[in-house]
């Protein structure tokens, strides 16, 4: 495994719709294995396949709701789809190619996405809270959509510091 550059929100790179993964191959287990080392390296919560500039439909998500004493665990999504979402969350989000910077983001409380895994094999998976923002923020990622432009304000400083946001 090695860790990947990532683009920062300069970058066109970031910017571009990605087209679906069509061979599930070597190549593409490689890249997988990469942003996972890249994930822990940086402590993110998600990685998406065009932030270490792969135009191509995946990323992968830490779940972090596990019961206490149990492991978190990564997700790998290819060509991931959402199905289904209800209930509604607003808080703060940030990403590994905006570091620094946290803003609002209203997203669904609850998703069910439906995507391959790394040998093309189909599988459905729930996520709720911290894990569902991360499902739509990676997502998001591959059809070049950056949080910042769907964030209803950044916070400041100030905010930052407290640590304490209220809508
Ligand atoms: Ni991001």
């Amino acid at each position: 495994m090695a860790r990947r550059n990532i683009l920062t929100k300069e970058q066109p790179g970031l910017y571009k719709h990605c087209r679906p993964v069509t061979d599930f191959n070597a190549r593409l287990h490689q890249l997988l294995d990469d942003m996972a080392d890249t994930l822990s390296t940086e402590n993110g919560v998600g990685l998406a396949a065009p932030q270490v500039g792969v135009l191509r439909r995946a990323c992968i998500v830490l779940e972090t709701n596990v019961p206490e004493g149990e492991e978190e665990y990564l997700i790998e999504l290819v060509n991931p789809e959402i199905v289904e979402s209800s209930g509604e969350q607003y808080g703060a989000e940030g990403c590994l190619s905006v570091p620094g910077e946290y803003g609002l983001v209203r997203r669904p409380m609850f998703v069910k996405v439906r995507a391959q895994d790394r040998n093309g094999e189909f599988f459905e998976v729930e996520g709720e809270g911290l894990t569902a923002r991360c499902f739509c923020h990676e997502i998001d990622h591959l059809d070049g959509i950056v949080f910042t432009s769907k964030c209803e304000r950044m916070l400041t400083e100030e905010e930052l510091e407290k640590g304490v946001v209220e809508e």
